[in-house]
């Protein structure tokens, strides 16, 4: 399997940071008042103004009753769809709702919304390259004569999509996984996933996970053929915080970073949480381990046989392992639970992190090329809600290969913003498809003693 891209591009934020914000400071504001006022006191007010017009229909001033119960109707409604952040839309709505997959509709009551709304569930609600991939669904009304429902389901149904980036590791976590944890955490199991977009190696794949996630069976619904299915409330799209993140202020029941990582440790039967080493009668001795994470094909380490070999003479036990070559993801979450210390150049195999104990040293290795922002976004800044103690190693002009393409004074080396300006394809064909790397062992040999330091135990060293 080979993904089509690897890094999320540089996203519209980049142009017109200010406009954006603006426009995300008053949707906000517009939110918060909506909330407010409607999710507050649900039914409250429109509970007075039914009897208020029923009081005057009554007293035989039907046309005023009529009138005052639309308006209020009409009042009571609130969006269906919101934005969740400028990544994501979320839809719900609760009542009687039938879905009909293979046409990605969802039908709602009529007191509920009177338009109809459309909706890509994938969390990058602004990434034409993501969502080219993923198929939009309507929301709206159901209409005079209802679909007869062919299955009834007690439990609510949550509508999201694994096309997009899937299949990359980075975006399965930051795209979809997270929010689905997010979004579906709550609910303990009692929720009834409707996938849209599907590829089955990929809910094979992730099983484990969407297993925590619900108790039930997931539903295909490309492939749902004429089935009507009816439940007491549906969510469609995933709630999205950040990258590979959650904002514990921001989420039901408080979840965090922390509890994602607790739900895969149960998904995968992880043995450590944290970086300690257990169970000290036998552990005592245990050497520090040293997982360095392989690449083949771009941003290659060279010399990985001197790397590992280095390391060892530092006391470490040393693994070597490239996530691409298995598709058995428990096997290679337990390997990298196993690591005290973890060191890969930047790419999508370094979102393997996740699986790494509390308190564990995450190295990444950042290649050459003005490349700070992009290792930040994706995996530095995520780092310390992973409870990870995280560190960047700079490559150099002269571990670069890069060094053996162009000359000293090419704008490559002294200019890299100029090759940022000529946009994502540029970028990422010079300095991330074009560039293997040999780091100095000496320099990294501080790296990794800086990483034992780092390291919440203190072990009995070589040296
Ligand atoms: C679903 O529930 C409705 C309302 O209770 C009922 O009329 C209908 O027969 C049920 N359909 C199925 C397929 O069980």
């Amino acid at each position: 399997m080979k993904a089509v891209r690897s890094y999320p591009r540089p996203e519209p934020k980049r142009v017109g940071n200010g406009l954006i914000i603006t426009s995300m400071v008053l949707s906000l504001c517009i939110l918060s008042l909506i909330r407010t006022r409607y999710i507050s006191s649900p039914f409250g007010k429109s509970q007075d103004l039914s009897d208020r017009s029923r009081r005057l229909v009554s007293r035989g001033e039907e046309d005023e009753g009529n009138r005052v119960l639309l308006e209020e109707l009409r009042e009571a409604k609130r969006p269906i769809c919101v934005e969740t952040s400028r990544r994501s839309d979320v839809c719900e709505a609760s009542g009687d709702v039938r879905v009909h997959g293979s046409s990605q509709t969802v039908f709602v009551d009529r007191d509920l919304t009177s338009q109809e709304w459309k909706i890509k569930p994938y969390a990058r609600k602004h990434d034409k390259g993501a969502l080219a991939n993923v198929k939009e669904w309507t929301i709206k009304a159901v209409p005079d004569k209802a679909p007869q429902c062919t299955d009834n389901h007690s439990v609510p149904a949550v509508v999201f999509s694994v096309g997009g980036y899937t299949g990359n590791l980075f975006h399965d976590f930051t795209d979809v996984l997270v929010p689905l944890f997010l979004t579906t955490r709550h609910f303990r199991g009692e929720v009834q996933f409707v996938v849209t977009d599907a590829k089955a190696w990929w809910l094979i794949k992730f099983s484990q996970v969407l297993r925590q996630l619900s108790n039930y069976e997931i539903i295909d619904a490309d492939a749902d053929g004429d089935a009507v299915r009816c439940f007491p409330r549906v969510v469609a799209g995933l709630t999205f915080h950040k990258e590979l993140g959650i904002d514990p202020a921001k989420s039901p029941n408080g979840y965090a970073m922390a509890d994602f990582k607790e739900m895969l440790r149960e998904a995968y039967g992880l043995e450590r949480a944290a970086a300690e080493p257990a169970g000290d009668k036998w552990d005592v001795r245990r050497k520090p381990r040293l997982l360095i994470i392989s690449r083949k094909g771009s941003r290659v380490f060279l010399n990985e046989r001197g790397m590992s070999d280095m390391a060892m003479s530092l006391g470490f036990d040393v693994r070597v392992a490239d996530p691409d070559v298995t598709t058995d993801i428990g096997k290679f979450a337990r390997l990298v639970n196993s690591a005290d210390v973890l060191i890969g150049v930047h790419g999508s195999g370094l979102t393997n992190v996740v699986f790494l104990p509390r308190g564990a040293v995450f190295i990444q290795v950042v290649p050459m090329g003005n490349l700070g922002w992009l290792a930040r976004d994706t995996f530095e800044n995520p780092s310390p809600e992973m409870e990870l103690k995280y560190s960047a190693y700079r490559i150099q002009a002269d571990e670069s290969t890069l060094s053996d393409q162009y000359p000293k004074d090419h704008p490559v080396f002294t200019d890299p913003q100029s090759i940022h300006k000529k946009g994502w394809g540029e970028l990422s064909r010079i300095y991330l498809n074009n560039q293997n790397l040999k780091p100095h062992l000496g320099r990294l040999r501080l790296a990794l003693l800086e990483a034992l330091k780092l390291l919440p135990h203190s072990h009995t060293m070589a040296q």
